[in-house]
């Protein structure tokens, strides 16, 4: 597909990166994340809107108003990611092709880290990987859907 328009969603508390918990998101802020992430999006020759809230109903919001206008959804939802089931029923309600990205690799972290409700309405997981995370998720979107 020529020009794939991509949603990049983040969830709360990514706002504060750099400050938060630096020994496990690293020291880059949050705004070192936006631009990497356009970046990536220029070299897999890709659109993307990126976007942030601390907000479940927003993040709600802005998956519905996806449908019709994006080909495909790349989604850090935070803390929502283990508790949100509207955020998981958003996801397949507009059935775009999603994928899930976490900076830290949730499932080596906390047993409450390890339960996924977005996951589940998501084609794949990159975990771990940090920024990079987000390139291998909108180059598995390019490329596989
Ligand atoms: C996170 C992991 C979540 O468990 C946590 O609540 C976050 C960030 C990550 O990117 O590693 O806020 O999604």
């Amino acid at each position: 597909m020529q020009h794939m328009r991509i949603l990049v969603l983040n969830g709360p508390n990514l706002n504060l990166l750099g400050l938060r918990e630096p020994d496990i998101y690293g020291t880059r802020n949050y705004a070192a994340l936006e631009t990497f992430i356009r970046q990536a999006a220029q070299e897999l020759g890709c659109e993307v809107d990126v976007r942030q809230s601390n907000h479940e109903g927003v993040l709600v919001e802005w998956i519905q108003e996806a449908y019709g206008k994006f080909d495909g959804i790349v989604i850090n939802p935070a803390a929502y990611t283990h508790t949100s089931v509207a955020i998981l029923d958003a996801l397949k309600a507009v059935a775009l092709p999603a994928i899930e990205v976490h900076l830290s690799d949730v499932d080596a972290r906390e047993p409450f880290r390890h339960v996924s409700y977005a996951g589940m309405a998501c084609q794949k997981t990159f975990k771990g990987l940090g920024f990079e995370g987000y390139k291998c998720a909108l180059q598995y979107l390019t490329e596989e859907s």
